[in-house]
């Protein structure tokens, strides 16, 4: 009798599809990505990221409220500082703005994580992940001095409250050097979420807007990962391991499932994904023009994350995610 096996047979209702499916979203999948700029109540859209903000302190609280109201764990938050400067001084000074943010979002709604994005490409003048050479037009970053400057950052966002150091930089031991400021300055239960596999893509477009951080000159393909390599991308996850990282992150993901599946194959730390700010910008423009459906191709996006491997996902989509999961 042919045939026996008849997949669709645990299709045919909405009941039996609920309970044969595999992978599930949830808002606790969720990590909602949020732009702190100097000023008071200031929410400056962002051109090409339509229903993204650069946010004052207060609108930060504001929306870290509604947040953690839909259910969401964790923000994770981006600076834009009043100066840049070739020490990123903006990046790791008490007064920086990541801090104020954080130690605002702390008060206000205690039990939100609050994650640091750990870089100073948003607090140089010249928009590089460091220290460059002086007259160096390439961006060429100078890998230990840089690492006494994430080290230094680290340790005055732990200051300032945030729960997660997530360095994003990819600079060479920037676990290790992270891991020691923050265990010589007592925080040694503040987790290491590293962006271990982090590509240089051009789907950072939109995001260079929203913190104004594109480099002035050259590229970033001397730190971050080429897009061609998957086996190298498994090197830099075990040396985060090795060094002590208690999450790893692989960014962007779309493009980057392959990454996501072969992270999650090898080890048992939590594997983030980060739907970059060009994954989230292709489906709004899109969508604005009315050529897909928004709702189901971001939710469709982030279930295929969790399918991927994923145990958490960085999205521009969180709140409009839960919101419609909760429909
Ligand atoms: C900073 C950083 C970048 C992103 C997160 N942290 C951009 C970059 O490397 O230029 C990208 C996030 C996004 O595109 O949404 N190093
Ligand atoms: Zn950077």
């Amino acid at each position: 009798m042919f045939p026996i096996h008849r997949p669709r047979r645990l299709r045919a209702s909405t009941q039996l599809r609920r309970m044969v499916q595999e992978n599930t979203l949830t808002a606790s999948d969720l990590i909602y990505p949020l732009f702190a700029v100097p000023g008071n109540a200031v929410a400056k859209e962002v051109t090409s990221m339509p229903g993204v903000y650069q946010l004052s302190v207060d609108k930060i609280v504001e929306e870290a409220k509604e947040v953690y109201d839909l259910g969401i764990p964790a923000i994770i938050l981006f600076g834009i500082p009043e100066d840049k400067d070739i020490d990123a001084t903006g990046a790791w000074h008490d007064c920086g703005i990541v801090q104020k943010a954080a130690t605002a979002v702390k008060q206000a709604v205690p039990d939100l994580v609050v994650i640091a994005d750990t870089c100073l490409c948003e607090y140089t003048s010249h928009g590089h992940c460091g220290y460059l050479e002086v007259g160096d037009l390439t961006g060429k970053v100078l890998n230990d001095p840089t690492l006494e400057l994430l080290k230094k950052t680290a340790v005055s966002q732990a200051n300032a409250g945030v729960d997660i150091i997530a360095p994003s930089g990819m600079m060479d031991g920037f676990v290790t050097a992270i891991r020691e400021g923050l265990d010589e300055a007592g925080f040694t239960d503040i987790p290491i979420l590293s962006y271990a596999a982090k590509y240089s893509s051009a789907y950072y477009g939109p995001f260079r807007d929203a913190a104004e951080s594109s480099p002035q000159f050259g590229d970033r393909r001397t730190y971050q990962m080429d897009p061609g390599n998957g086996k190298e991308a498994l090197k830099e996850v075990a040396l985060d391991i090795a060094e002590g990282a208690d999450m790893l992150m692989v960014k962007p993901a779309l493009s980057y499932m392959d990454i996501i599946w072969r992270v999650k194959e090898m080890t048992n730390l939590p594997v983030a994904a980060y739907n970059v700010s060009g994954e989230y910008s292709m489906v709004k423009a899109a969508a604005l023009k009315g050529w897909i459906d928004e709702k189901k191709v971001a939710l469709e996006t982030l279930t295929s994350f969790k399918r991927a491997g994923a145990d958490l996902i960085l999205t521009y989509h969180a709140k409009d995610a839960v919101r419609w999961l909760n429909e």
